[in-house]
């Protein structure tokens, strides 16, 4: 899959995501010859660079940090030669008439037929500036440029639902729906796509994926690190907005949806889609959602400091570290089966997995003696790190007696495969150029998502997070939740 010749905008080049994600992800693409030979890469931002230096140098250096596959000078070369910066703020009427000529002067010069797809790297509060720039300046418009035009929105999409669907009218009116590209990068990941194959490619899951057989599902979305540079973004944004609305919504929308008609992007839109409107709260939220806090504690042998005592964060900060609900999903398929969601930073590790517990075996011909250890079979799916689908179940100790212990069944990706995984976000760049909306969420979805995460934040609205030392699982109502209801978290 090469992309017919193209141009990638990136608003925002000189910031964290486009430093640490993009630049490395379309130097990887270059090096592994998925660009095409006509491609341009315009970055368009203020030169106040962290560091200071030039621009090629800042794109040089992230480039070489950041990217998976090996460092190729030529390779560098020759994209370095196809990439132009343009300098301006976002307000700056000049600065997007000099980026239009730019794009004009690349499709003389360097043949891209019009095809442009610019990348919003940017804090949302300037979407509505951007966009409107592009809309004066034409563009947006695929007609004017005899090419195609789409626009990559990053997440958070919106802070609630009003806000959400403010934002999905603004790009709706500059962009049609379909040259809308929503990056929830999750999405791009080998494992997460690995669920609709583990489920819709074999026989063995799906005639057991229900509430006959599946006792309960969780989620994990663990960190170990904090909030990083990024004290401003979180401390108004807080983990249920950061991550629960997009990466584990979707992540559950993957494990309950329904087999699609076919792997497009409207039939796996369709299913996702049935999945997210049929998720419901628990009546009563008190002791089903749970908001936590890091107090200081240690990682790894370091000491980590407080949540409220990182750098930009209020001292008196009430925004949560740490997110857990129990979701139901009421279809006939999940009826009575709860989905346990959970994300958090300063956790001891980090980890992202899906586990599908089962429910025991109803008859067990063995004496309880011999089978006191065994357990649930349960299917976890890790997404990262040590990517790979493990089964849990029961198996007889060797000996003369029969006794029966739980034992595991693990894939590995880095055993099974030789070949390397792209980054999420490589894999998803060239989705956008390419065309495929696939690993997309539509603006349905993220408005069905905000419709689950608007009542929580309410019902949390002035309450005090929970504290939970950094270095720990989370606060302990997380563990009185599923408690409560005779389960307790997987330590993964
Ligand atoms: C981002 C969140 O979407 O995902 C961050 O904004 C989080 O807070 C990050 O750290 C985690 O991504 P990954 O791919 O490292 O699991």
């Amino acid at each position: 899959r090469v992309p017919a010749p193209c141009a990638l905008v990136v608003f925002g080049i000189g910031g964290d995501l486009s430093r640490k994600k993009l630049i490395p992800a379309v130097y990887d693409l270059a090096n592994r010859g998925l660009l095409p030979t006509d491609f341009v890469l315009v970055g368009f931002s203020k030169t106040d660079w962290p560091g200071g230096g030039s621009f090629e140098s800042l794109a040089r250096k992230s480039a070489k940090d950041g990217a998976r596959t090996a460092w190729n000078e030529e390779v560098w070369r020759r994209l370095a030669s196809n990439t132009v910066f343009v300098e301006g703020s976002f307000d700056d009427d000049a600065a997007f008439d000099t980026l239009a000529e730019t794009l004009a002067d690349s499709q003389r010069s360097h043949g891209i037929q019009g095809n442009a797809a610019f990348y919003l790297s940017i804090p949302p509060k300037l979407f509505p500036t951007v966009l409107q720039q592009m809309e004066r300046t034409g563009l947006a418009d695929s007609d004017a440029a005899d090419g195609w035009r789409r626009v990559v929105v990053e997440k958070p999409f919106g802070h609630d639902l009003p806000s959400a669907l403010d934002l999905n009218h603004l790009v709706d009116r500059v962009f049609s729906a379909r040259d809308v590209y929503r990056i929830d990068h999750y999405l791009g990941k080998e494992t997460v796509q690995n669920l609709l194959a583990l489920r819709f490619a074999n026989q063995l899951f799906e005639p057991v994926w229900n509430g006959n057989f599946v006792d309960s599902v969780q989620i994990t979305m663990a960190e170990d690190v904090g909030i990083g540079g990024r004290a401003a973004f979180y401390q108004a944004t807080g983990a249920a907005r950061d991550v629960l609305q997009n990466h584990l919504l979707q992540l559950l929308a993957l494990t309950a949806m329904e087999e699609p008609v076919e792997f497009s992007p409207e039939a796996v839109r369709i299913e996702k889609i049935k999945a997210l409107r049929a998720i419901s709260l628990p009546t009563d939220l008190g002791p089903y959602a749970v908001r936590g806090q890091y107090d200081q504690g240690w990682l790894a042998g370091t000491r980590a400091c407080a949540f409220t005592a990182e750098d930009g964060i209020p001292e008196d900060s009430t925004t949560e570290t740490y997110a857990a609900v129990r979701l139901g999903v009421e279809t006939r398929r999940w009826a009575g089966v709860p989905f346990y969601l959970r994300t958090g930073k300063r956790l001891p590790k980090r980890v992202t997995e899906i586990s599908v517990l089962f429910k025991k075996a109803p008859h067990l011909p063995f004496s309880r003696t011999d089978t006191q250890e065994l357990g649930h079979n349960q299917l976890v799916i890790r997404v990262q790190p040590d990517e790979g689908v493990t089964l849990k179940f029961g198996s007889k100790v060797p000996g003369s007696a029969m006794e029966v212990r739980d034992v595991a069944m693990d894939f590995l990706y880095g055993e099974a495969f030789t070949e390397s995984s792209p980054e999420a976000y490589e894999r998803l760049i060239l989705d956008v150029l390419v065309g495929d909306a696939t690993l997309f969420p539509r603006s349905e979805e993220v408005e069905a998502s905000w419709r689950v995460i608007d009542p929580l934040e309410n019902f949390w609205a002035g309450q005090e997070p929970q504290l939970y030392r950094a270095g720990e699982w989370g606060p302990k109502a997380a563990d009185e939740m599923l408690a409560r209801d005779g389960r307790q978290w997987r330590r993964p």
